[in-house]
């Protein structure tokens, strides 16, 4: 629709109308199947402001949202159709691993093509928006939402960031095309920051260290032309993201130039209360608008409130107008007012939905995302049991534990995906030909002590508990299994509902009898291969000294089985790198590499006291960041600057050789860090500034250059400027980040 018409249009609605579009209610206060996640208040919405909402959530479908759009429309004055927005994080019908192992590819372009392919399912559901990426910088693997985040490094959370935007909404400009779904940046801001990594808790920090470090991967969203943002549960500096005038209007909308729509998230204006910075709904209301929030989640406070704060003066009507302009412009960029269903087909739906494309991009990515953490003596990978006569065999496998033929391991986010068409490593296996194998889940992930609401959720009928002669049944079939067998897979992992929104743990170990089975299975076993499905770093030092491979697979989606499978017997090798650093400890979280240096750093091995240290734990972690084995072995030649000294709008080039020293061809995710040696403040021991794939064959070298620039060495310095310093630099090309920065030049 033209602008003009649009303005028109605005300028006819009724100030309930404008209210109307400002409101996010419930699925089924639309008589839809919404699967919205959170808390619900019985929404006191009035049924003139519900004939005039201005979108839904969480309900998907073509058939469905066609007759919830036609049931609206039938009886709306203005016609400005519903938009339909969803949790749609990693994958639609075909769900691709959690975004935390998104993080561990290191290959920005991989998590376009899987948004793209995702959008491709979500607009033939007929679906407009996606609350997704989520830009959280995660250190706190007490975190449960760690599961929906691509890491703890900053740089390349920008480039995720960006390459999801960009994916989602390919496509989404072109004029009568129903490609592409609006992206939503969450959360904004630094949620991830919670303290104590207990979930909706207080974040405070340093403006510097949330521009420098938490700040930039939102930017990056926004600079990537995101159509919405949310607004973050947590407090900034005091004050409740959702009603923060300095995050939302100065950061979001004045310094980085965001038009788009702010929303917030669920029931957050409501919360405003909770956080005791409004007194009552009206002030909650007034708050959130006067940050400039556009769409009220799931409560009723702008319902409830606005028109009185309009009317009194309170709230101008060109904020309101502005709010609600807002919201029709993004259905119009969507295409909302000539096609209200947009791409929303059942046929679509049938010819997109878990294509043969869709499940190889999910095997691909299955592979890249996942790190092998052991590989002792090479057992990794596994020679084929079925293979020509004469070829070292595996033998019998046993393939143990609770996640051997698990369905329901896509994480808590997942909630469109088809549990039905996920393939287990069961499955997998049973598909291989020639491998002959016994399992058994030995154990269930979780007892009573790991999560206090399971026996309430069992009484509810949303869990099965084991009866005890089922348990007692399992446990002495993996025990004689794994007597019996050449080599054990076992399974192992954190139960899914552990994990996600409102997932904190206070232990990070292995959950229920798990480790318990771990250690008897290797009492009897010749070989143990650990496969472990996570949604956050796990403490694993026992696992590490019993396993004789180990190989993390996080929550792998659809295809995760096939890609186990494929990575064990080598038909493809392991390429993840780590995007979260795996603490010895849960005492040492939060845990990141890209720390200060303080001012007795610890050499980590000289009996002194007086350094900033641990008496019983070193500080560094079981695996670093950007860690990651592969089954073929590399070295990396000494850093080569072209120069000493960096002059200001010039280019100095580091290089070094890479080397694949293994028999077999493979994957080598080289990493770029630099050091600032000394600043106007502390600068981190380290900041990753570039990475590259290299594809190696047995006994090739290559080259690998990066160009470093004085807008890398940029940050926010004592006076808060942001710009680079003159001084010594040093450089390192490493395989992760315990590498040694040997090289250095001087910035002018
Ligand atoms: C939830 C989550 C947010 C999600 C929203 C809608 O509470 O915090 O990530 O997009 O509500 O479901």
């Amino acid at each position: 629709m033209e602008e003009q018409k649009l303005r028109t249009l605005l300028e006819s609605m009724t100030l309930t109308e404008k209210i109307g579009q400002l409101i996010q209610v419930p699925g089924n206060m639309l008589n839809a199947r919404g699967q919205e996640l959170g808390v619900r208040e019985d929404l006191g919405i009035s049924e003139e402001i519900l004939r005039n909402v201005g979108s839904t959530l969480n309900v998907t479908g073509a058939a469905q949202i066609r007759r919830v759009q036609e049931a609206y429309l039938r009886q709306s004055r203005t016609k400005i159709p519903l938009l339909f927005m969803a949790d749609i994080i990693y994958g639609f019908r075909t769900v691709y691993p959690i975004p935390l192992a998104l993080g561990c590819s290191f290959e920005p372009e991989l998590l376009k093509r899987l948004c793209r392919a995702t959008s491709e399912e979500s607009v033939a559901a007929g679906v407009h928006v996606t609350f997704s990426p989520m830009g959280d910088l995660v250190r706190d693997a007490r975190w449960g939402r760690c599961l929906e985040s691509t890491g703890e490094d900053p740089f390349l959370n920008t480039e995720y960031v960006k390459a999801m935007v960009e994916g989602f909404q390919e496509g989404l400009s072109q004029e009568g095309a129903c490609r592409g779904m609006a992206s939503c940046v969450k959360h904004f801001a630094a949620y991830g920051a919670a303290e104590g990594g207990r979930d909706y808790n207080t974040v405070d920090m340093s403006e510097r260290r949330l521009r420098q470090e938490y700040l930039p991967s939102y930017r990056a969203g926004v600079e990537a032309g995101c159509e919405m943002v949310m607004t973050s549960f947590n407090t900034v500096d005091g004050i409740p993201a959702t009603g923060n005038c300095w995050l939302m209007r100065q950061v979001l909308r004045e310094e980085w130039g965001f038009d788009g729509v702010l929303i917030t998230d669920y029931a957050a204006i409501a919360e405003l209360m909770a956080h005791g910075v409004a007194a009552d709904k009206k002030e909650a209301a007034r708050m959130a608008m006067e940050a400039g929030v556009d769409i009220d989640m799931c409560t009723d406070c702008y319902a409830s409130q606005l028109e009185g704060l309009i009317r009194e003066g309170t709230i101008r009507q060109e904020q309101l107008d502005a709010a609600v302009w807002r919201v029709l412009c993004l259905k119009n960029r969507l295409g909302l007012f000539e096609d209200p269903f947009r791409g929303a087909r059942e046929e679509a739906e049938k010819q997109v939905f878990l294509k043969e494309s869709f499940r190889s991009l999910a095997r691909e990515a299955a592979v890249k995302f996942s790190v092998l953490l052991e590989n002792k003596e090479g057992l990794l990978p596994l020679a084929p049991t079925g293979g020509k006569s004469g070829e070292a065999r595996t033998g019998r496998i046993a393939l143990i534990g609770p996640f051997a033929d698990r369905k329901d391991a896509l994480g808590l986010w997942a909630l469109h995906g088809d549990r039905e068409a996920v393939v287990t490593i069961r499955e997998a296996f049973s598909e291989t030909e020639g491998l002959e194998f016994a399992w058994c889940e030995g154990c269930e992930t979780i007892l009573p002590e790991d999560y206090t609401d399971l026996p309430a959720l069992a009484a509810q009928g949303e869990r099965k508990l084991w009866s005890r002669e089922e348990r007692n049944r399992q446990w002495e079939q993996a025990m004689e299994l794994s007597g019996t067998a050449d080599l054990v897979v076992l399974a192992l992992g954190e139960d899914t509902i552990q994990g996600g929104e409102g997932g904190s743990r206070t232990r990070l170990s292995l959950p229920g009898d798990q480790m318990k089975l771990l250690r008897e299975v290797r009492k009897r076993a010749r070989k143990v291969v650990v496969v472990l499905f996570a949604g956050r770093p796990l403490v694993l030092d026992e696992v590490k000294e019993l396993a004789d491979a180990l190989l993390l697979v996080w929550y792998p989606g659809t295809e995760g089985g096939s890609a186990i499978r494929d990575m064990l017997f080598g038909i493809c090798e392991p390429q993840g790198r780590l995007s979260m650093s795996m603490p010895r400890s849960l005492g040492q979280v939060p845990l990141y590499y890209n720390a200060f240096s303080t001012g007795r750093p610890y050499d980590g091995h000289t009996p002194v006291r007086f350094f900033s240290r641990y008496e019983d734990c070193p500080n560094t972690p079981l695996y670093p960041f950007g860690y990651g084995l592969s089954y073929h072995s590399a070295s990396y030649g000494p850093v080569q600057l072209d120069g000493t000294v960096l002059k200001r709008g010039e280019t100095l080039m580091a290089s070094a050789r890479v080397t694949n020293t293994g028999d077999r061809a493979g994957s080598e995710t080289v990493q770029l860090y630099l050091q600032d040696v000394t600043g106007s403040v502390v600068r981190p021991v380290k900041e990753l500034k570039g990475t590259q794939k290299l594809w190696l064959q047995p006994g090739e070298t290559k080259q690998v250059c990066f160009a470093i620039t004085e807008e890398m060495l940029r940050f926010y310095g004592k006076d808060m400027s942001y710009q680079a310093e003159p001084g010594l630099f040093r450089v390192g090309i490493c395989a992760d980040s315990s590498g040694r920065l040997e090289g250095e030049f001087v910035l002018e």
